[in-house]
This record gives C-alpha cells, structure tokens and sequence, in this order.
C-alpha cells in the first residue's frame, strides 16, 4: 500500500448522531433522528442514538485510537441541534465548546479535522417547519455554516457541508425507513432542490470566514443493467440518473439532468427560482464520493411504484453482514466515469466513505474489503484521476440508523452495554497501511497545511 502518491491521506469517518449519545446533554436539542428512533417499530430492536458509542463523554480516548491508528484525517460531522437546538439564532455555546476541543484535539495528535456540518440530523424545529421541503431549511443551514466556520474555519482542514443527499431523499422522504419518515411519492424536487441549495449557501458562508477547502459527500453506485432488454436498460439508466448524477450535475456543471420534471408535479420554475443555480454551482476544492456497492437496476417489477427495480443482491460476489455485495472494481470504474463525465469540471477527489458491515472482531473480510478498495482507488489513480485521501467508515461499530446497533463497521469493536472498544484485526491491518504511507514532500507528515 505504499505507493499511493506522496501526501496522499488514509483516514476514518463517523458521523454526530451514530456516535456521541449525549442526547440531552449541555443543551442539545432534538434532531428528526430523535423523534424517528423513540418512535416505535422504526429501528431495530427499538434502538435509539441516546447513548451510542458515548463518544461525547469518549472523545479523548477515541482520538487516541485515530492516533494509534496512524490515520492524518478523521472525519466527523458536527450535530446542529448541538449548535442551534432549534435550527435558528445564536450558537449554543456549550454545543460548539465540544466541537472546539475536539478540533483541537485533532490537531494535537497531528490529524486533519475534516467536518461534516449536515449528517442527516436536521434539528427537530425545522422539520416541523417543513424540513426540506422548505426553502427555509436552505438559508438556516447557510447561517449554520457561517456559525460553525467562524468558530471553527481556522482549523477545520476540508468542509463537507452535506453527506448524502441522495441517501437522505431516498430513505428519509421517498421510503419513510429513514427519519423524516416521510413517502412524499414522486413530488421530491422540493427536497432535492433545497438541500442543493443549502450546499450553495454553506458554500458561500464558509467562504467569507474560512479559508479551508469545501466538498460534498455523494454516495454513488455504477448502475449495472439487469439485461438487455429495452427496459431494464431504461429503467438502468434513469436509475443512473437519480443517484449519481441528480445531486452531482447541479454542483459541477450547474443544471440539472432532465430526469427532474418528473420529479415534481409543480413548476419547476416555482422552486428553482432564478440565480439558484448559480449559488448551488460555485466551485468546490474537492468532491466527496461514499462508496459501497454498485446497482443492479431493471424495470419495475408488477406492483413497483418506482419506475426502476433494484435487485437487492448481486449474484455471484462476496455479500457484507448488510447482505451488500463486495465490488472493488466498480469503485474504480466509478471514479474513471466520473473523470469522464465531467472533465475538467471535476475536482479532485476524496473517497470519504467506504466500509463494510461485518461483526467478527477476528475480520479478514474487512482486511479484504478495504484492501480491495485501495487497490481500486490506485488503478484509478493510475489511469490519471486525482484522488487525495481515503476514509473508512468506520472507526467504530455505532448506530447504523434504522439497522439499529446490529450492524457493524468498525475497525474497533464496540461492547454498546460496556462501551468497552476492542481493536479488531482489521484495525491492526489499516495502521500498517497509514504508516506506511508516504508522507506529503512539503510537509514530511505533519498536519496538512
Ligand atoms: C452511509 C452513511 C453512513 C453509514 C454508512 C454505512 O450511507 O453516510 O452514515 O450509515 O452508509
């Protein structure tokens, strides 16, 4: 693994909700992950973020474990009911004091920050407002990011200001299994639209306070045709479309495909209003890609409302605890298309997201999982895409949203009754990689400047 480009970061990612607990803690308010999970017959097993990996009242021995890991990048993301309990006005000082000691504690064990602003946690008050379906939501999450930037931007070493908006709209507003818990049927530009435009706005407000580079984390999955028949290679590539290219066109290229008239049975004048796509297409320094698996997509099965049918396995490769098959090469394919499809357009990359699902704390198959992966990342290196830095998800076993803690991710088991941590094999594994990485030529390893 040590001829990956100088400089090139190995890192871990986690994310507000499925780790710190601390719900009620130092004025924290409600997020729609609260109100979903205490809803019953909505998680696994009733399972609640409450408490999770306690990394709020943990944080100092977690960084320990990055450091030990020697991993230079950790990406977190930060809670916004913890900055803004309601969504609006001032910072909750104590909220914000977690994220300032954490930076620096980042910095002190010579890791770069890399911070999320929105995981998924919408504070409680704005969904009740509307949530995304509010053009509102946008302005907030852009007065959010100029709080958070001022507090933070001087140390912060790359902005996400989304994960996933794609994972959102599907899960949290088209299937309901994710909170908002909402089936919107195919009336969805609203929500699509607005958590783009929120991207613009953070983007702009992130700019006038700090001077670290910004990107969004997509999740992206090559689609594979069920067959050649004529629609499943329909079905394929409207499928196509929605994941890979409705959130990532407007960014890099500034319009969206036109796919989007059918999401919406308003005018779609009455919702991108005129000069949104200029804010929501400003440059980025980087894109963020998650990656887990690619799609077999065909047409909609007798009874399927969606006009695409997502097979739920992949015949034929490895499947995770999740039941996701196992595909290193399309991570490569995925970022050769990518480089194709938008050209010069296209930012450098970082993969800031990729892991698998699989309990055993003795874990060769996650050794195999990410081996293959960054073998993955460098033949598309190789083939001339730039790709900065790779993080697994994830450093711990935490609450895997409506899985519940059932799923596991971690290169370090978690005990959720003792909140015990165990290094797993797969941890062991990683350190060797990120030790042996080639540190940058202008820093000698030392923090990115
Ligand atoms: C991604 C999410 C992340 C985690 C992994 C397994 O879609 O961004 O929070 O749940 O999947």
């Amino acid at each position: 693994m040590s001829d990956f480009p100088p400089g090139f970061q190995f890192g871990v990612s986690t994310a507000a909700y499925q780790i710190e607990g601390a719900a009620e803690k130092d004025g924290r308010g409600l997020s729609i992950w609260d109100t979903f999970s205490r809803t019953p017959g909505t998680t696994r097993g009733g399972a609640t973020g409450d408490v999770a990996c306690d990394h709020y009242h943990r944080w100092e021995s977690d960084l320990d474990l990055i450091q030990e890991l020697g991993a230079t990048a950790y990406r977190f993301s930060i809670s916004w009911p913890r900055v803004q309990p309601t969504g609006a006005g001032p910072a909750n000082a104590a909220g914000l004091a977690f994220y300032d000691r954490l930076v620096d504690g980042l910095l002190a064990r010579g890791i770069d920050p890399l911070v999320t602003l929105f995981h998924w946690d919408l504070p409680q008050a704005l969904q009740d407002l509307g949530g995304w379906g509010n053009r509102d939501t946008a302005m907030r999450l852009g007065e959010y990011a100029e709080l958070v930037g001022e507090a933070l931007g001087d140390r912060v070493k790359l902005w996400v200001t989304l994960n996933e908006p794609y994972i959102h709209l599907v899960l949290g507003h088209v299937l309901g299994v994710h909170a908002p818990g909402q089936q919107l049927g195919l009336d969805l530009l609203p929500v699509i639209h607005h958590q783009l435009l929120g991207h613009g706005l953070a983007v702009s407000a992130l700019r006038r306070v700090s001077t670290a580079p910004i990107t969004l984390a997509n999740n992206y999955s090559p689609v594979w045709p069920a067959s050649d028949a004529e629609d499943d290679q329909t079905s394929a590539m409207f499928y196509d479309l929605v994941q890979n290219r409705l959130f990532t066109d407007p960014v890099l290229l500034g319009a969206y495909p036109p796919i989007v008239e059918g999401l919406t049975t308003a005018d779609i004048d009455s919702i991108v209003l005129d000069g949104d796509l200029q804010v929501i297409s400003q440059p980025i320094d980087a894109l963020g890609v998650n990656y887990y698996n690619p799609s077999l997509v065909g047409a909609p099965q007798p009874g399927e409302d969606l006009p695409f049918h997502r097979a739920e396995t992949i015949p034929g490769y490895p499947t995770t605890d999740f039941g996701w098959p196992v595909v290193p090469s399309a991570l490569r394919d995925l970022l050769v298309t990518l480089r194709d499809t938008y050209g010069e357009k296209l930012p450098p990359i970082w993969i800031t997201e990729s892991g698998c699902s699989y309990a055993p704390v003795d874990d060769q198959f996650r050794i195999d999982y990410h081996a293959g992966h960054l073998t993955a990342v460098r033949e598309a290196i190789a083939a001339g895409v730039d790709v900065r830095g790779y993080c697994a998800w994830s450093l711990l076993d935490n609450f895997e949203w409506a899985e519940g803690y059932d799923q596991r991710f971690g290169l370090v088991h978690v005990d959720f009754d003792t909140q015990e941590r165990t290094r797993r094999r797969s941890f062991d594994w990683f350190r060797e990689v990120c030790t042996s990485a080639a540190p940058r030529p202008d820093l000698q390893g030392g923090p990115t400047g």
